[in-house]
């Protein structure tokens, strides 16, 4: 298959476009705009074509559509923090973005996937959500993503062009940027820098490998019906803290370095996502987070070649404003 991959330099974009060339035998273009998250090394040794635009230029989706059967949309900002302190960009290339995009694959009348996020929902106190739950978003971040989600839905009603949406729980795994949560609190463990919890550190999500998510996706994509909306949660539920004391014992860190520091504004106190309609099309998760987790910390080990550059730019700017210097 020829499909068009938006966003593929990022972290979970990376990870599909390795895994539909390797284990699919896909022919793969990439358009993605390199935003700090986006990296070309991310797919170092993956054959690709690479087109370096905007998902909101239509000269740059026109040159990267050509040719596609399929056109798949990771493109995104995708930190709930950064969309506290700056919501422009997620405006941008959520909304706008996804509409340029939508309108190229309808000109040519391409079968398209949107990669959305449980965020959609807000927070559940109990039992998980399903694809028919209320849209209740809490942050810019996953506003700006339920609008796209609506767009991509309108374009189904209103042109019955072949669109689905593949909603995901929180990834981890290689190629994360060390913004998020796990990625964040590994290096931070390696380098013996305090680890900042939000708020009581009770806040629970639900965390998927993000090659298990990447899966989904092409379940998905082969045989998701047009119109629908289908949940891709992991197996594991825990508590912020729990992550960072499991973290701290697999690294041999110093638990004292675990540090209580103010909490997110309008944080989603519990994510959970019900996953019955995709198993019904044949997908199961894979990875537990215990191994997971041992994974993903085995593979920032041996890979500082990725990280070191990242924690040493521009991203030692945005951990100051965030956290402040004092955090190290
Ligand atoms: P990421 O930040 O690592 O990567 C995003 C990629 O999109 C980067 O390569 C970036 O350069 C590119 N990009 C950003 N704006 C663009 C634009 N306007 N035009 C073209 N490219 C642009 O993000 P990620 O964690 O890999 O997330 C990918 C997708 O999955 C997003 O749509 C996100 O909402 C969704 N998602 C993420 C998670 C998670 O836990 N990370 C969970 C569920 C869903
Ligand atoms: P994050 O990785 O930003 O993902 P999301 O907000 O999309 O779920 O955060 C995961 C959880 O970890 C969230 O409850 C916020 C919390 N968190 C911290 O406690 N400290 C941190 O430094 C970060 C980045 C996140």
């Amino acid at each position: 298959m020829k499909l068009l991959v938006c966003g593929g330099a990022g972290f979970i974009g990376s990870n599909f476009v390795r895994q539909r060339v390797e284990e699919h035998g896909d022919e793969v273009t990439v358009l993605d705009k390199l935003t700090y998250a986006g990296r070309r090394e991310n797919l170092e040794g993956v054959p690709h074509a690479f087109v370096h635009g905007a998902i909101e230029d239509p000269a740059a989706v026109a040159e990267a559509i050509e040719g596609a059967e399929a056109v798949v949309n990771f493109a995104a900002e995708t930190h709930v923090d950064r969309s506290i302190a700056e919501p422009d960009a997620f405006v941008k290339t959520h909304a706008l973005g996804t509409f340029v995009l939508l309108e190229g694959a309808r000109e040519r009348g391409l079968r398209y996937l949107q990669v959305s996020t449980d965020e959609v929902y807000g927070s559940i106190e109990e039992g998980s959500f399903t694809e028919e739950s209320p849209l209740e978003p809490s942050s810019p971040y996953s506003a700006t993503k339920t609008g796209a989600d609506l767009l991509v839905q309108s374009y189904t009603r209103t042109f019955g062009m072949e669109t689905v949406i593949c909603r995901g729980s929180n990834n981890y795994g290689p190629f994360q940027y060390p913004e998020k949560l796990i990625p964040l609190m590994i290096l931070n463990a390696f380098s013996g820098d305090p680890l900042p919890v939000y708020g009581d550190g009770q806040q629970v999500r639900n965390w998927l490998y993000v090659r298990d998510f990447c899966s989904g996706i092409g379940h998905v994509l082969a045989h998701g019906e047009a119109g629908e909306v289908y949940n891709v949660g992991g197996p594991d539920e825990c508590t912020n803290l729990e992550v960072v004391e499991r973290i701290v014992e697999l690294t041999g860190a110093d638990p004292s370095l675990i540090t209580y520091v103010e909490d997110r504004p309008g944080h989603d106190r519990r994510y959970s996502l019900g996953s019955e309609k995709v198993r019904a099309l044949g997908w199961e998760a894979q990875v537990r987070f215990e191994q997971g987790l041992e994974e993903t910390v085995a593979w920032y080990r041996e890979n500082p070649g990725w990280w070191e550059p990242i924690r040493s730019g521009d991203y030692r700017e945005y951990y100051e404003r965030q956290y402040g210097s004092s955090l190290g």
